[in-house]
């Protein structure tokens, strides 16, 4: 396998990104210079994917805490209190972007509060960000390695949207990772993406990442999968999420809920794995999850080509959110969680 996708990075120069609006056609990085940029990045989608989005946050605060001029520490920390609002109001829905932003300013208190100077509060700020990044990945490893066991030898596994490498810090990937994690015990698993209607995220994305690792994948259009489930195609389901409520509802990319009534109607098992990074304990249920609503205009053309008609009245919600009884198990970096969601998640958190 490959394992080398790694969609945000920090340099010297800024933070780099994998301009992931180009793919699968074009493979260009961007070199982010201040936090600005990188809020543009978020909410503009260059880089995207819930884990993805929270690391990025946190490169986006100590960039933008490297840039800051002066010597005084109450101005440094109006600065990143102002830098995470900035980065906050990017995207409402993926909790790891929050999560992440808190913890960078809870480092910043920390410290501030050990009586550190503006340059090593800068320094420190730069640490924390690259260790978000580093146990990201290896959250991501643990998933892969836990998630992994639940698949059989031959298993075609069907995954909605792209919640790989690219969508994370980086290498395996949730929902991917599980199916990386799979082949890497040395089980042999087919995917079936879906499309991922309207962004195209299956398509452009999950088929290039997975064909990065010679991992047999078919695409799918969303309307196919009950078909495929019906014909006894499809062994698994395995999804991403951008936030987890308390007691295990599951929000993911729009047509998540879709394929979960599907999965249950042909008693396919329905996997959710994300790091805990994603749980929300201080979100009690699925309703309680802020649903992000995107430019009308992903739904009436694909790229240029328009498909609607002029003036359609047009819906465009980018998230869906599943009913914790869909869902067969959550997988985290800490293990298998399986329902009662209250209370095996709050364990995990525990553990
Ligand atoms: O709108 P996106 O592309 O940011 O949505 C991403 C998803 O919904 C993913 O499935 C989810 O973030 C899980 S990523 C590991």
């Amino acid at each position: 396998m490959n394992l080398n996708i790694i969609p945000v990075k920090w340099s010297d120069e800024g933070v780099l990104m994998l301009d992931q609006r180009l793919l699968p056609t074009e493979e260009k990085w961007l070199t982010l210079k201040t936090y600005n940029d990188v809020a543009a990045g978020i909410k503009d989608m260059v880089v995207r994917g819930a884990p993805a989005i929270g690391v990025s946050a946190a490169y986006g605060i100590a960039l933008g805490a490297n840039s800051f001029v002066g010597t005084n520490v109450d101005d440094l920390e109006e600065e990143v209190e102002y830098i995470g609002d900035v980065l906050a109001a990017t995207r409402p829905t993926a909790v790891n972007l929050f999560w992440a932003i808190d913890r960078m300013k809870a480092k910043f208190q920390h410290e501030k509060g050990n009586g550190r100077s503006v340059s090593e509060l800068k320094a420190l700020l730069i640490e924390e960000a690259k260790a978000i990044h580093d146990e990201d990945i290896e959250s991501q490893r643990l998933i892969a390695q836990f998630g992994g066991e639940l698949l059989n030898d031959h298993d075609t596994v069907l995954t909605h949207c792209n919640a790989g490498a690219l969508a994370t810090g980086g290498v395996w990937g949730t929902a991917l990772g599980v199916i990386r994690g799979a082949v890497d015990q040395g089980k042999h698993v087919a995917v079936i993406a879906d499309e991922t209607r309207p962004y195209l995220q299956g398509a452009r994305l999950t088929a290039w990442e997975l064909m990065q690792d010679d991992i047999p994948v078919t695409l799918i259009t969303d309307n196919m999968s009950g078909h495929v489930m019906k014909k006894g195609r499809v062994q698994a389901v395995v999804v991403g999420s951008d936030r987890i409520a308390a007691n295990g509802d599951v929000a993911n990319k729009i047509g998540t809920y879709m394929v979960a009534v599907l999965a249950k109607r042909h008693g396919i098992p329905f996997y959710v794995a994300a790091p805990l990074s994603t749980v929300d304990l201080n979100t009690a249920t699925g309703d309680d999850i802020p649903i992000e609503e995107r430019d009308i205009r992903e739904v009436t053309h694909v790229k240029d080509i328009q498909l609607a008609p002029d003036e359609a009245t047009v819906s465009n919600y980018a998230f869906d959110v599943t009913p914790n009884d869909l869902v067969t198990a959550i997988i985290t970096e800490k293990g298998v969680a399986r329902a009662p969601y209250i209370e095996s998640l709050k364990k995990q958190f525990e553990a």
